[in-house]
């Protein structure tokens, strides 16, 4: 006896067989998924191989610029001994670059020249025209002449990162032109009509709350690119960041960054312009990382903000001085590692300490000096400029701060005014304030003995005595 049939079962052959069919055309399409899926991953495979080729093809250049006690300066393929054959683990985004290519560099004569717009430290920037295309674009023109080994290094690392570093926020390098003697070497980039600096020395408001974190919340978006790409800018400043007529920044100057890895190479201290400087630089670390460019977005915030530089100040001890006279002096409970630090070892801290915050948790700044900003602002600036730099928050971790939430919302681009540009039209003065260090230049030996000395009767503007404290120049 055979058992029942189902009441939905159905009898009839011809349907039995549109099934059958159903069924294999289903097979079918699943099979065709599976071999289209085999395809992509072969396609992919064959993509990161090629661009393993290419990223090793460059690693000559790159050959002078690791670091090394380093144990990877960035995600590309390392071809020694132990990565050869093996996967590579992949924590960050892979750059991909294309294949380099051996050409001679062309003539600077394929621009014609309009105005300088400023000489700085490492070069000479002026407008230009390109002859074929009529785009306007800076050229920067490398010096070289102070430069015993060749080349300098401030020269080929800016070129190096600046290729790489390709971001809506960082200034587009469009290629290194030649000049008639082998001397004359000019990076050719994009063209902005202004600098952060510049802008705000002629403006006589501040930007608007709004327009601020339009502001920074570009330089945060290219900050954390470089840092997910293990590059340091390491003179993050006003004058430093471009800005256009569209209310676009876009990071520039990249002649003192650099490659650096996990755990962090030994660097030079001597980096970074001494009001953008972070404490454990100047307290002398030799080891250190993507905070000490995230202090120097803290500095910046507070200059958009007042529209004057935070720390101004005239030396080392000086800068560290005023730096403490904001955020208070370094204590154990806030950063219990700043005593094996080189320059702390002389640093006297004055008897009564407050013990406000915690490693993680740092006090807040003082509500007076920023009056207009709103709690959020206040508690984004002040872990920004955190002492201790662990303390400090990652880009990453910055954009997504409740700040860029809150209202007033971060103007849209379109909507921010234009100003005048002067790099657009005449040479401008060479500025007043302070530089990067020189490349190769020894740090000099400081005595923080008396950064909180006899104490309380500095009057501003004294040489010696600065917000508060007294000081022994070393
Ligand atoms: N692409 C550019 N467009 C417009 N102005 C620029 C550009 N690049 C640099 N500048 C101007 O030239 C100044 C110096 O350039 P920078 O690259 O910072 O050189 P340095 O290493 O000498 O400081 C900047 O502060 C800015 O005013
Ligand atoms: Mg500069």
């Amino acid at each position: 006896m055979s058992a029942p049939k189902s009441r939905w079962a159905n009898e009839d052959p011809e349907e039995e067989a549109a099934i059958a069919l159903r069924k294999r055309e289903k097979e079918e399409k699943k099979r065709a998924k599976a071999e289209r899926q085999k395809l992509v991953e072969q396609q992919q495979q064959q993509q990161q191989k090629q661009s393993a080729a290419a990223e090793q093809a460059d690693s000559a250049e790159k050959a002078t610029e690791r670091p090394t006690k380093r144990r990877r300066i960035s995600n590309e393929p390392i071809p020694s001994a132990e990565t050869e054959g093996e996967k590579v683990e992949v924590q960050r985004k892979l750059l991909r670059f294309p294949a380099p290519e051996w050409a001679p560099c062309r003539h600077v004569d394929n621009y014609e020249p309009l105005n300088h717009i400023e000489e700085g430290s490492y070069g000479l920037v002026s407008r230009a025209k390109d002859l074929v295309t009529g785009e306007v674009v800076a050229l920067k023109k490398l010096k070289l002449d102070n430069s015993p080994d060749g080349f300098p290094v401030t020269g080929l690392r800016e070129i190096q990162t600046l290729q790489r570093a390709r971001h809506n926020n960082i200034v587009r390098l469009r290629e290194i032109v030649m000049g008639t003697s082998m001397n004359d070497v000019y990076l050719v980039m994009d063209f902005l009509e202004h600098d952060l600096k510049t802008l705000l020395d002629d403006m006589k408001e501040p930007f608007l709350p709004s327009e601020i974190k339009t502001l920074l919340q570009q330089i945060m978006s290219a900050t954390e690119f470089l840092h997910s790409h293990w590059i340091l800018h390491r003179d993050l400043k006003t004058s430093n960041l471009l800005m256009n007529n569209r209310g676009e920044i876009k990071i520039a100057d990249f002649g003192m960054a650099r490659y650096y890895g996990d755990p962090p190479p030994k660097l030079t201290q001597l980096v970074v312009t001494l009001w953008y400087r972070s404490p454990e630089l100047l307290l002398g670390a030799e080891e250190y990382g993507p905070e000490i460019d995230i202090w120097s977005i803290g500095c910046i915030f507070g200059e958009l903000l007042t529209t004057d530089p935070l720390f101004q100040g005239k030396n080392e001890v000086d800068q560290l001085s005023k730096i403490f006279a904001v955020t208070g002096p370094p204590t154990q409970q806030i950063w219990p590692t700043f005593r094996s630090l080189p320059n702390a070892k002389s640093l006297r801290l004055p008897p009564s300490t407050s013990s406000l915050g915690s490693p993680m948790n740092p006090p807040l700044l003082p509500r007076s000096k920023f009056p207009y900003l709103t709690n959020a602002g206040l508690s984004l600036l002040s872990s920004l400029l955190a002492l201790n730099p662990s303390a400090r928050p990652t880009a990453a971790q910055c954009l997504k701060h409740s700040y860029f939430r809150e209202d007033p919302r971060p103007k849209a681009k379109e909507m921010f005014p234009t100003f005048p540009s002067k790099a657009g039209q005449e040479r401008r003065r060479r500025r007043a304030t302070p530089e990067a260090p020189k490349h190769g230049e020894e740090a000099p030996r400081l005595d923080f003995a008396n950064v909180f000395g006899s104490g309380g009767g500095g009057g501003a503007g004294s040489a010696e005595a600065g917000a508060g404290f007294t000081l022994r120049l070393g």
